[in-house]
């Protein structure tokens, strides 16, 4: 028989649904290396405590040379077995360096056949943090174990990381789970992510966290990513997006400050290892935000989850940015090539919340003396379902109070942590939240009328005034395009206004990028004259992305020792804020080719933020200010 043009393609759509015969699943990485002392009692703990959350699986990231591991992964297995739960690997080439092919196919043949062990299409699941230069190595690797192959390239980009070793990668996972600055997180890496592997009809997994803060000196880490309402925003998102797989950053890497599994206190040592000024996460429990993820997940997985128990998720700082030392934590970090920020203007002082309802309900949150009423920034489209919102501290200080009430009665309230002017530790700020939970002890059923499949975006927003308007005119009707607006609300389909007026096209001197919204937001009446034209105009094609962030171009130094190292420094985006003062804002020039000079640090009594171990790879040591670490 001859195959004609529209049946190829139908046969082709056909192979497509079964490629995505899987359902969805939802992994939380989990750092081996930290549970040294973890008996099976305590693997067993951990895992039915992620299954209480509707986690499908641990992502155990383990890294090169860590002998702990092998000891560790004989009792994970073990616990995991017990308790019916699933295990893969994230094989870490960043942490102790890269793993060598012999020592991946080991652990391979040990492990990819255990019944523990996730399986996607039946093929077992491995991924890695980062380890692009040995892409090649994976080749081998999965013609002989044959796993489904599905590492986080994140330093190369998506398109790149795509095409590595002739595409051996079979989806991707990027660890792009933070905003920039002071912004709300958007989706714009993750457009990219899909546009690049859909073209390849490959599978996406999509990270989200709750919120970042590093200070392990030891490690050159000293820097947050804006937390706040991420945990909320960013499950939107995720929703919204319907990805194949989720995978949460994490279960237990204390010193980013973004695990939402249990505190142990004998799990810390990083924090004498990373030569952290203080242990952060003390007495900064973080179990809460695992409160409201089984209503998550299943609205991720298109259920229509019933909720029985209304609950309540809140957290914070437990002291203003101004009151302690900002120990020298930058908001953003050079080390990736960012503008950096002090912290102050990227994490804010207020109280964020967020309640599972059945229906409406009121929230009051007192500070020391001062009881105020708080609003929602977010309600579920129908009133059932997760609703989000904060306050700011507004200078009171003393025990905290979150309490959710309706009809003047308490549902239910969180006791919190104090915030107060004297909770520094060693004088400087702990840029940690604190989070708190609690549920209703009346029950209620309650199940949002529609699934996520029934839904569509209806509230969005985009990378600049431009997009943003355009973008909250038409994602209110379910146009949202991923390339260009941010999702922020998902509902019912709203009718939108009838497209009976003349067709838009991209004003003069913008990009194709604002074509589809142009005619979407014309035609239905929507037709700002700086954005969209009545007549087609010449495109302008952008040599860098409308929505990457601006780098910094031009800098000077804080001192007159680091002057010239800014100078030279900032004009290729490097420009750490506790060194150099940024002065220009533009787009990141190509970066320099790094050279391998072996290990260099700042010559005693300068503290150097990073610039010489920046500069001496790439040409420019000078030695009156690095030298090199003589072993
Ligand atoms: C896979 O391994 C077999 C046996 O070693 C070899 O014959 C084959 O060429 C390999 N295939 C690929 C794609 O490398
Ligand atoms: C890309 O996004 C669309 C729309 O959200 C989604 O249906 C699709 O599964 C995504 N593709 C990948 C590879 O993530």
């Amino acid at each position: 028989m001859k195959l004609t043009a529209p049946f190829l393609t139908l046969g082709l759509s056909v192979l497509y649904g079964a490629v995505q015969v899987q359902a969805s699943a939802v992994f939380a990485h989990f750092m081996v290396g930290n549970v040294q002392s973890f008996d099976l009692s305590l693997w067993r703990k951990d895992i039915s405590l992620a299954q209480e959350a509707k986690i499908d699986a641990f992502a155990l990231n383990i890294a090169y040379n860590d002998k702990s591991i092998y000891d560790s992964l004989k009792i994970a297995f073990e616990a995991a077995r017990l308790q019916n739960f699933k295990l893969f690997f994230s094989f870490d080439y960043a942490g102790g360096g890269p793993w060598p092919k012999g020592d991946v196919l080991d652990l391979a043949s040990l492990y990819f056949g255990r019944k523990e062990y996730f399986t996607y299409n039946g093929k077992p699941l491995a991924s890695t943090f980062e380890g692009a230069d040995k892409s090649d190595d994976w080749v081998d690797i999965k013609n002989q174990t044959k796993c489904f192959f599905l590492p986080d390239w994140s330093s190369r980009g998506a398109g790149p990381a795509s095409e590595l070793s002739n595409g051996v990668a079979d989806g991707l996972f990027a660890w792009a789970a933070w905003p920039w600055g002071s912004r709300d997180m958007d989706t714009y890496t993750d457009a990219y992510y899909n546009e690049t592997l859909t073209k390849v009809n490959k599978p996406y997994m999509m990270a989200v966290s709750p919120w970042f803060y590093t200070s392990l000196p030891g490690w050159n880490k000293n820097w947050l990513w804006r937390g706040d309402s991420l945990w909320h925003d960013r499950w939107v998102e995720i929703i919204d997006q319907q990805p194949e797989f989720v995978e949460i950053v994490s279960w237990n890497d204390y010193g980013e400050s973004h695990h939402i599994g249990p505190l142990y206190d004998h799990a810390m040592g990083l924090f004498e290892s990373g030569k952290a000024p203080f242990n952060y996460a003390q007495d900064m429990p973080h179990d809460g935000w695992r409160q409201l993820l089984p209503f998550l997940i299943d609205s991720y997985k298109n259920k229509r989850p019933t909720i029985t128990n209304e609950g309540l998720v809140s957290w914070y700082r437990t002291s203003p940015a101004g009151a302690c030392g900002d120990g020298k934590t930058s908001g953003n970090t050079a080390s990736q090539m960012q503008l950096e920020f002090p912290p102050a203007e990227v994490s804010r002082d207020r109280i964020f919340f967020s309640a599972l309802l059945g229906s409406p309900a009121s929230v009051t949150v007192t500070i020391g003396k001062h009881t105020r009423s708080a609003d929602w920034k977010s309600i579920p489209d129908g009133g059932i379902g997760i609703y989000h919102g904060s306050i700011p501290f507004c200078g009171s200080s003393g025990g905290v109070t979150i309490r959710l009430s309706r009809n003047a009665k308490t549902i239910t309230q969180i006791s919190g942590h104090s915030i107060s002017l004297a909770n520094c530790q060693k004088g400087l700020t702990n840029w940690n939240a604190w989070v708190g939970s609690n549920t209703a002890t009346t029950t209620i059923s309650a199940t949002p009328a529609l699934s996520r499949s029934q839904q569509v975006c209806i509230e969005g927003t985009g990378a600049n005034d431009k997009f943003a308007d355009l973008c909250a005119f038409s994602c209110r009707f379910g146009y949202c395009p991923l390339s260009a607006c941010v999702c922020k609300a998902l509902g019912a389909p709203r009718t939108p206004p009838p497209a009976k007026y003349p067709t838009g096209y991209p004003a003069k001197g913008l990009s194709a990028a604002y074509t589809g919204l142009c005619k979407y937001s014309c035609e239905r009446g929507h037709c700002p004259a700086d954005i969209c034209s009545p007549t087609k105009q010449e495109l302008v094609v952008p040599t860098v992305s409308e929505f990457s962030p601006p780098a910094c171009i031009a800098g000077t130094g804080k001192s007159k020792k680091l002057a010239g190292l800014c100078e030279w420094a900032c004009a290729y985006g490097f420009c750490p804020i506790g060194a150099c003062k940024c002065t220009k804002q533009g787009a990141l020039p190509a970066g320099l080719t790094w050279e391998n000079v072996g290990d260099v640090k700042a010559v005693e009594g300068v503290e150097d933020f990073g610039l010489c171990d920046y500069a001496c790879h790439r040409g420019n040591c000078p030695r009156d200010v690095c030298a090199k670490v003589v072993t």
